[in-house]
């Protein structure tokens, strides 16, 4: 190990604290803390030069790849002119730019008009406090229920993690959090009296954090109906399904289905910096016209001229580098590759939609973790859900790339899970 590393693990001993992270087994000195040093392409360095490939888009962020020369080039190009100003008072071109391509994606006339906020959480919150004030001011004060979605997963912050259907996430906190109500499916909401309900939120076509699980066909279009039937607002939360992650740029376009609000973040910027949007249609807006109806809420770094250059510069990519054919090329490589995870025996369900797969393994709870550690040492980083490993690449990744990946885990569960042999890697 080298001094930089050794200095680095001990810094991080004596003064960090890890999101989502058992700190004592983190700290002990058996722990190998990994320090990532530089990016290219999927491809991520730490501070000893082993290179590993990024299992999971750092985090279900990066789409092109590190350190992309388009996005590198609109950063500094931005970082020339100004990095920050505020947005309360003031506008800038770049977050007019993004407003107008983001809801060019859209049909004319749907969703027309963007609030910008800083990740997954904060693009939640907005959806949930503009959904209830929305109905505060149509003089619908009796529409105040948001409905959620069992083991459905949108942020940490207090009001986004009170829509968690995770227990473990949230149960301490329960008390002081939002109420919501939650179903299990749609066809438990039709039973509901939706007279009461302002809003409901979903993670449309796959629950993430539930350990990867893709919805029945049809559930997202059978829940708009329902939306609509019943003047039932939809928020839809796309901060890990969209830009392209599903095989569309959007997950809802799958099912021909526009939200009353969506919600992006993690992609929006290609992985490069945190900034998120919530995009909503023009009635409801207008519906915040008016000294007593202004919607109060924003972030100091709300619409970062940085993080706009590089939403800018993500949607190019996509325009240069990464058409739809392309992109549903990719996904017919990524599933036809995945899916030989299916023949080991330490397996027990593969389950995926576009580039993203969950690999569910046999064993006891903690053998996610270990397959991770052990993937390791075949050059992969990701991490588990539970006894489910993410299985998320870079949406850049080459077909060698995705196949190096899936030799890397395989191999990891092949040294780990006691029911598996090396015979069995395809
Ligand atoms: C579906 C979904 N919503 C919201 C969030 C929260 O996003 P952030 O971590 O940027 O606050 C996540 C994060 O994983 C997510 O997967």
């Amino acid at each position: 190990m080298n001094e930089k590393t050794k200095q680095g693990a001990e810094r991080d001993r004596q003064h960090l604290w890890h999101p989502f992270t058992e700190q004592r087994a983190w700290c002990a000195e058996d722990h190998e803390i990994l320090l990532i040093e530089r990016g290219e392409g999927v491809w991520l360095w730490d501070t000893e030069g082993r290179r590993y490939f990024d299992g999971n888009s750092s985090i279900w962020t990066n789409i092109h790849g590190h350190s992309h020369p388009h996005i590198l080039d609109a950063l500094r190009q931005q970082m020339e002119k100004i990095c920050h100003s505020s947005f309360l008072g003031f506008s800038h071109e770049a977050a007019g730019l993004l407003a107008q391509r983001l809801c060019e994606f859209f049909p004319a006339n749907t969703l027309t008009r963007v609030f910008y906020s800083d990740d997954g959480s904060t693009a939640i919150e907005c959806a949930m406090k503009m959904a209830l004030q929305y109905r505060m001011q149509r003089g619908q004060e009796h529409r105040q229920q948001i409905v959620a979605f069992a083991n459905g997963y949108h942020g940490d912050t207090l009001g986004a993690a009170s829509l968690g259907g995770v227990d473990l996430f949230f149960r301490r906190f329960r008390h002081w959090g939002m109420k919501v109500d939650f179903v299990g499916s749609v066809e438990e909401l039709q039973r509901r009296d939706a007279s009461s309900i302002a809003a409901v939120v979903l993670e449309p076509m796959i629950q993430g954090v539930n350990e990867m699980r893709p919805w029945p066909a049809g559930m997202l279009r059978c829940l708009r109906h329902w939306c609509d039937a019943h003047d039932v607002h939809l928020i839809l939360d796309e901060v890990m399904t969209g830009f392209g992650r599903t095989g569309k740029m959007f997950a809802c376009q799958q099912e021909e289905v526009i939200p009353d609000f969506l919600c992006l973040a993690k992609g929006l910027t290609g992985g490069y910096l945190p900034m998120a949007a919530t995009l909503t249609k023009e009635g409801i807006y207008e519906a915040f016209f008016g000294k007593e109806h202004v919607f109060y809420y924003g972030h100091s770094y709300t619409a970062n001229p940085l993080g706009c250059a590089a939403a800018l510069a993500n949607l190019d990519v996509f325009a240069t580098e990464l058409q739809q054919e392309l992109l549903e090329e990719k996904c017919r490589t990524f599933s036809s590759l995945v899916q030989t995870f299916s023949h080991l025996r330490g397996v027990r369900e593969v389950r995926h939609l576009g580039m993203i797969a969950g690999v569910e393994l046999h064993g006891e709870v903690g053998t996610g973790a270990e397959v991770c550690l052990a993937a390791r040492k075949h050059g992969l980083l990701t991490r588990a859900i539970g006894n489910t490993v993410v299985l998320m690449p870079p949406l850049c990744a080459t077909a060698e790339e995705m196949d190096f990946a899936v030799r890397a885990l395989t191999q990891a569960i092949n040294s780990t899970n006691p029911w598996s042999s090396n015979g069995d890697a395809q």
